[in-house]
């Protein structure tokens, strides 16, 4: 590995100050033998040496994130911002790679420096860098958790290989508002679900030991209940109960930081009153005292400047007093702690060990990502030849991108089509889309390589068999194009129709109050579906729609999210069989936009629902339960489930719970299913969900086969916060459901006692 990177400056400056590292040095430091003169080897002692050497203003460079400018001729940094880094004004940069680039900008870090300390390169490496897998929504569709982990270190070796030490991912935010256009970042609307993935990704990113060079530090954002902003409106208020922060936001976090996740970021939100990124009780009472986190803290984007738009400072004086105070470590982009945080050190208001602590933090994640010894060591020009969109990870996104989709409706078989005997028509405003494949941050994707459904369908199948025609557009009134499309529909054996949104009209600052499809898709379809062909509907979207009206007029429904660089192959797959589809939604799809929110793990009420009352909790005009639940996901095969058995019906505390069940493969296709369990607790000291996800099993099954599953229960996995806001687990009936998803459920009971 590139030894002869480290710039002869600095290596003879480790080689010259050894022995006098406790002085401030004009030339540079030696963390590395300043550790061996003291012979200590542990890296808090050598961060302490650093620090030690530091000015303030050098210290609070530390704790400033800038980005660069993305324009078209590349990256660049503006020119105050190159000056800043060479005073070592800055700690870190994002939206700045390639080896080339972000070498010169470590170089002046390096090499223009007092101090010497390298730089951080960050980027949005969120679903992945180059080669782009699904969104995270769709992915978490898989429920493979493998996959996911794959992915992100996929993600991680390419971007590591262009020059990133740190990804601002995963987004592990429970959603539950489809509205939200943020919810294709996540793993949808379940706890349970959300803490498994949030750990596959956070180890997926930074493989087994950031030192390594092609790890990332990971980030778990946004900290925290951003998923919960009234309305489904971005960056817009959070008023939650304690108890609902605790058990449902909460615990992916937690599973983030106990997994290792290396930074978290702040959320946009105000929670109950206080703005998250200076929010005292969520970084410094809960992160750092409850959970022991010792990773380091970023705001979001100029975060901290908008504490006086919340109401919650009276200048940016306050505003960044309350931050620091409250534990964020790192301003991105506000520059607010280089401008405001000196002062406030020099009059008191700031007592100097907080700045300490949160540099020390900072510090700490550059000595682990191996940045002392080698300030270069993620900047290998040969690296970012070899490891970037190589056949391997193509592959990888192709499968991937193939197991995140969740066929919703195949009514007489309609799917999979067959290879040479039928006609097809392909129309739709997102059948031959390129960018849209995507979705949304995928901002170092190269979309010209995206592989379009047409492109993939005339690969996959004969070309000769397919005819497109677009039809209209994804967001227009336009139906000019209508005629020629049903031309074309009339003369084919079967219909093909990719609808869904623009890839814009999801992730951030892409809220929507109409979730149904936009402009004239759905007209378009109706005008399909009259000519009697059966009509596949595949859909490309990054959220839960309405597809109330698309029900009627599809045949079959795949719903196929955005899947990445290798999207029509990967659809084609499916569509062709050669993929037996088996993913599951993993966030709940509503009859219309009145029923939000909807979601599998609501609370009974004291009026359940029943259809033959009108005094129970319900509307007049839409049913209460989604249109497709969580868990749901059909495949090509069939699934008979039988049980479940429980190996006791009196649990104890310190035993396990067995509770057996049996999956037959009742088709002709070998498929793979995703087995769910759920547990009610039937009464609490405090009201209980009607289900809550306790296991599931992604299990392989040949056609006539029969499987028999195990799953384990103990008293651990029945806690929750009781009226005293104590998690426990309380004595009393429990009902264990098992099946093919959230509501389609056979269960059995018992006691904890
Ligand atoms: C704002 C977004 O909320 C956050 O998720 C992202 O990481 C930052 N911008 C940096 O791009």
């Amino acid at each position: 590995m590139h030894r002869s990177a480290l710039i002869p400056t600095l290596a003879l400056i480790f080689c010259i100050h050894a022995a006098s590292i406790s002085q401030t040095s004009k030339k540079g430091i030696s963390p590395k033998l300043a550790v061996t003169s003291k012979g200590k080897g542990s890296l808090e002692f050598k961060v302490d040496s650093v620090l030690k050497l530091m000015t303030l203003e050098e210290k609070i460079g530390q704790l400033n994130l800038l980005t660069s400018d993305l324009d078209q001729t590349g990256a660049s940094m503006r020119p105050q911002y190159k000056e800043d880094i060479r005073k070592g004004k800055v700690g870190a940069i994002f939206n700045a790679y390639g080896v080339d680039y972000v070498r010169k900008l470590q170089k002046m870090a390096v090499e223009e420096t007092r101090l010497k300390i390298p730089l951080l390169f960050g980027y949005d490496v969120i679903h992945g860098h180059k080669t782009i897998f699904p969104n995270p929504l769709a992915e978490s569709c898989s429920w493979d958790l493998e996959a996911m982990e794959k992915s992100a270190r996929i993600a991680a070796i390419e971007a590591a290989s262009m020059g990133l030490d740190w990804t601002f991912a995963p987004m592990v935010d429970i959603a539950r508002d489809p509205r939200w256009g943020r919810v294709m970042e996540g793993a949808g609307e379940d706890t349970y679900l959300g803490c498994l993935i949030a750990k596959a990704r956070v180890t997926g990113f930074q493989g087994a030991k950031l030192s390594d060079p092609l790890s990332i530090m990971a980030c778990a954002k946004h900290y925290a209940a951003y998923g919960a902003a009234q309305g489904g409106r971005d960056y817009n208020t959070v008023d939650i109960s304690e108890r609902s922060l605790r058990e449902t936001y909460l615990p992916p976090f937690k599973a983030a930081a106990d997994a290792g996740v290396a930074t978290f970021m702040t959320s946009f939100n105000e929670l109950n009153g206080i703005p998250a990124t200076a929010n005292k009780y969520l970084l410094d009472q809960i992160l750092r005292k409850e959970w022991g986190y010792k990773g380091f803290v970023v705001t979001d984007y100029t975060a901290i400047m908008e504490l006086l738009f919340h109401g919650y400072a009276a200048d940016s004086v306050e505003a960044v007093k309350k931050s620091i105070l409250a534990g964020a470590d790192m301003d991105m982009q506000a520059s607010m702690y280089d401008q405001r945080l000196p002062a406030l050190v020099k009059k008191g208001a700031v007592p100097v060990s907080v700045i300490d602590e949160s540099v020390r933090r900072v510090l700490l994640k550059k000595f682990e990502l191996g940045l002392f010894a080698n300030p270069y060591v993620r900047m290998d020009a040969e690296r970012e030849k070899q490891n970037v969109f190589t056949t391997v990870n193509l592959t990888a996104s192709r499968e991937i991108a193939a197991k995140s989709m969740v066929l919703l409706k195949n009514d007489h078989n309609t799917l999979p089509l067959k290879l040479t005997a039928q006609k097809i028509a392909l129309v739709g405003p997102l059948a031959d889309a390129g960018r849209d494949m995507m979705g949304a941050w995928s901002a170092a994707g190269e979309w010209e390589k995206n592989v379009s459904l047409l492109k993939g369908m005339k690969g996959s199948f004969t070309s000769s068999q397919i005819e497109y025609k677009k039809g209209c557009e994804i967001n227009d009134t336009v139906r000019s194009g209508f005629a020629e499309a049903l031309t074309a529909c009339s003369n084919s054996d079967v219909v093909v129709c990719a609808l869904g949104e623009g890839a814009w009209q999801s992730g951030e600052a892409a809220s929507r109050s109409d979730i149904r499809l936009p402009g004239v898709q759905e007209a378009f379809l109706a005008e399909v579906k009259k000519l009697g062909k059966p009509v596949v509907v595949v859909l490309f979207n990054g959220r839960p729609l309405d597809l109330t009206d698309v029900l009627p007029n599809a045949d079959a429904i795949l719903e196929a999210w955005y899947p990445g660089t290798m999207a029509g192959w990967a659809v084609s797959d499916v569509l062709a069989g050669v993929v037996n589809p088996s993913g599951k939604l993993t966030i709940s799809f509503p009859r219309n936009v009145g029923q939000i929110p909807v979601y599998y793990n609501m609370k009974n009420t004291g009026r359940p629902f029943d259809a033959n009352n009108k005094y129970s909790s319900k509307y007049l005009d839409v049913r209460n339960d989604p249109l497709f639940t969580f868990g749901f996901g059909l495949s090509y095969s069939t699934f008979l489930y039988s049980g479940p058995k429980l190996s006791t019906k009196s649990l104890g505390y310190k035993d396990t719970l067995r509770v057996t069940f049996t999956v037959k493969n009742t088709s002709t296709r070998d498929g793979e299913e995703i087995a769910q369990m759920y547990v009610q607790d039937m009464a609490g000291s405090v009201t209980r969900p009607v289900n809550e996800l306790k296991g599931f099993q992604k299990v392989f099954i040949k056609a006539g086969e029969t499987k028999t599953l195990v799953f384990k229960l103990t008293a651990n996995d029945l806690r929750f916060y009781n009226e005293d806001m104590k998690f426990v687990a309380e004595k009393g009936l429990f009902t264990v459901k098992v099946g093919t998803c959230s509501d389609v459920t056979q269960s059995d009971e018992f006691e904890l006692r």
